[in-house]
Order: C-alpha cells, then sequence, then structure tokens
C-alpha cells in the first residue's frame, strides 16, 4: 500500500526578492519562466541567472513539439538547477526538462517512464492559483503526433522545493484567476471522491474546497474584477492544498473528459474541467446518490450556508458567476465529435478513470458529453 508523504519541501514568502536572497540564486540555475514574468520580478534584482523563456517556444498549453525543441535548445547548455516560475505550462516543461537525459526526446519520457530519474535539481515557483503542480508528480502534454492530451507520472518530477510567492499573482488577469481557481476547486472535489484517497488526502482535499468556495463566495459578493486580489493568498494556500490532496488520491473524469477539449479545441485546462464538472457530478449522483458525495455535499453546504440537497445547484450557480459555462457547442464542438471523444477517453485516460467515484461505461461518459454539449 501506497503511503501518504510529501517529498516536496514547501517554503512561503511575501515576495520573490526574499525568496531570491534564501535561495541564493545564480549564474547556474537555469530560470524556466515567461519573459513578462522575468522582467517584472527576476530581471531588477540582476541575478546573472540563465533563462529559458516559454513564448518562444510556441503559445498555449505544452506540445511534444515544443518540449522537444527545448530540450534541443538546453542541450549544450551548462546548469544546476531548474527553477520554473509560471503557470501549468511553465511547470510541466519543467518537469520534463528535470528528468530528461541529454540525447531524449518527449516520447522517450512516455516510453521509459518506469525508469525516469531526476537529472536537475528543481525549484517550482506558481504564478497561479490552480494546478497545484508544484507538489504533484505529473507533467501533461499535448502529444500532437500521437492525437492525445496525456499526463506523464514520475516521482522523479516531483519538485525539490515548492515556492508560495503570494506577490507573483498581483499581474494574473481576472480570467486566469478564473480558470485556475475552477482547475484548483476541481482538483480538490475529484480528490475528495477518489476511492484511492486516504484520509490524510481527504484531509487536504476538503480544506481546499471549503477555503475556494468561501473566497468565491466573498468575491463574487464583492463584485468586480478586482475583488479575489484581495483572497490571492488563500486561493494560493488553496491550490497547494488541493495538488496535495490529488497528487495522492488522483484527478478523475471531469479530467479525463476535459482533456479532449483542450487537445482539440484548445480551451484553457480549468474551463474545460468548468464545462464537464457539472454534468460528472450529475451522472454521480444518478449512479451513486449515497457515499462518499453525500460528505461533498456537506462541506459545500458548509461553505456556502445551504442544504445539502442544495449544495451542488448552488455550487453550480456560483461557479457560473465566477466564469460564465458555455455549451460544449459554443467552443466549435461537434456533435459528431463526442462519440469519438467518449472512446478516446476510455482507451488513454485509465491512469484517471480509476479514481472515479463510480465507474463510468463508454456509454456513460458519451451521455455525459451530451448533456454538457
Ligand atoms: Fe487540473
Amino acid at each position: 500500500m501506497k503511503g501518504f508523504s510529501i517529498k516536496t519541501e514547501i517554503e512561503e514568502y511575501d515576495t520573490f526578492e526574499q525568496f531570491a536572497k534564501e535561495a541564493q540564486l545564480g549564474e547556474k540555475d537555469l530560470v524556466l519562466c515567461g519573459e513578462h514574468t522575468y522582467k517584472q520580478y527576476v530581471e531588477p534584482l540582476s541575478l546573472g541567472v540563465q533563462t529559458l523563456f516559454r513564448e518562444k517556444y510556441g503559445k498555449g498549453e505544452p506540445t511534444d513539439g515544443a518540449v522537444d525543441a527545448i530540450l534541443d535548445a538546453l542541450r549544450d547548455k551548462n546548469f544546476d538547477r531548474i527553477v520554473a516560475i509560471g503557470g501549468g505550462t511553465v511547470i510541466d516543461i519543467a518537469k520534463a526538462v528535470a528528468v530528461a537525459a541529454p540525447e531524449d526526446k518527449v516520447d522517450d519520457l512516455y516510453d521509459h517512464v518506469s525508469e525516469l530519474e531526476k537529472r536537475h535539481p528543481l525549484i517550482i515557483v506558481p504564478t497561479t492559483c490552480g494546478t497545484g503542480s508544484e507538489v504533484t508528480n505529473i507533467s501533461v502534454m499535448n502529444r500532437v503526433s500521437k492525437g492525445v492530451k496525456m499526463g506523464l507520472a514520475s516521482d522523479a518530477m516531483l519538485a525539490d522545493k515548492a515556492v508560495l510567492i503570494t506577490n507573483l499573482l498581483d499581474s494574473m488577469p481576472y480570467q486566469v484567476f478564473a480558470t485556475s481557481s475552477i482547475d484548483a476547486m476541481v482538483h480538490s472535489a475529484e480528490s475528495f471522491l477518489s476511492p484511492n484517497g486516504c484520509s490524510i488526502s481527504r484531509l487536504f482535499s476538503s480544506e481546499a474546497l471549503k477555503l475556494i468556495l468561501t473566497c468565491w463566495d466573498k468575491v463574487v459578493k464583492e463584485g468586480g474584477e478586482e475583488a479575489w486580489k484581495r483572497y490571492a493568498a488563500e486561493f494560493l494556500e488553496a491550490s497547494n492544498w488541493a495538488g496535495l490532496g490529488f497528487g495522492y488520491a488522483g484527478c478523475a473524469a471531469v479530467h479525463a473528459c476535459a482533456y479532449p477539449l483542450g487537445s482539440v479545441y484548445h480551451i484553457p485546462h480549468g474551463q474545460s474541467n468548468q464545462l464537464m464538472f457539472q454534468d460528472v457530478m450529475k451522472m454521480y449522483k444518478k449512479l451513486c446518490p449515497d457515499g462518499r458525495i453525500n460528505e461533498l455535499e456537506a462541506l459545500i453546504a458548509e461553505s456556502l450556508h445551504v442544504t445539502p440537497d442544495t449544495s451542488l445547484e448552488t455550487l453550480y450557480a456560483l461557479m457560473d458567476k465566477v466564469l460564465k459555462k458555455a455549451p460544449l457547442k459554443e467552443f466549435g464542438v461537434r456533435e459528431s465529435d463526442l462519440a469519438q471523444f467518449a472512446k478516446d477517453v476510455i482507451q488513454t485516460q485509465q491512469r484517471l478513470l480509476r479514481n472515479n467515484y463510480v465507474e463510468l461505461t463508454e456509454e456513460q461518459i458519451l451521455e455525459i458529453y451530451r448533456a454538457a454539449f
């Protein structure tokens, strides 16, 4: 049996400068980030670090082609630690770079996942409040060559250090706050329901869920696109706790069904989760109305001051105020795609589906897609 452990050291700072001083960042370090982040937080400190800017290798979520190009570009560089400062994309790329041998390509990492070893110490500094990826062993890439978005999971990719710095969230646009906090909420709910969780992982999942819901409630009541900034520290903490929860218990059908929306229609990760969340939960309730889902309803009810029987509907309505949900067809998804999506999910996402609250068949997954369409 796998025991719960936290292998990553987690540090908290108020400012990036404090962290840079404590970590003694310098010329042997490779900072992987977006150029905007570099200019705002790193460059003014004149640290002499080496850099790699993600946007030079393509926009959006990481693809196998982009990561292969990055591995090529780094081949002749001599660096020790990797310091990833960014959202999910930057972190996913950094995890792959940290375990890649000199001649490896992305396909080699997927083909030899059980033999991966860490080649560089890895420090992860998140700049969004969603992925929790700073404490998980998963890197997700769109394998364009295989036509599938897929997670690569290995403990070799666990960060040595995760660093939470509230002021790095300062420049995050509202849309990124919305999609990333939705992602963290889905991590907490899916990991809470996972049959592969334990009492400790559920503690992280439930505390994350409660903190996200109470803060969303305040943000919506206070109104305006800036209100979330008052709770940036809480959202950053909650996404980290959700990461600790799902790092052990796993994510499940919501993520599995969302992946094709990301790989085919390039819908941002958190938003694609939102599009699937409600209909997956409705299917769970239909198939197994009594079980841990009642504990989830009780947690939501406590956080939002409603009764358990109205809790999920209240959550859907609150999430809709954080980010307006729309049917899949409004994102260009075609009805004819749905059957293929359901088939692909069964074929390629078993790593996630094994964590479902209830086992789902291909037909039931198709029904979920149709409901969301
Ligand atoms: Fe996620």
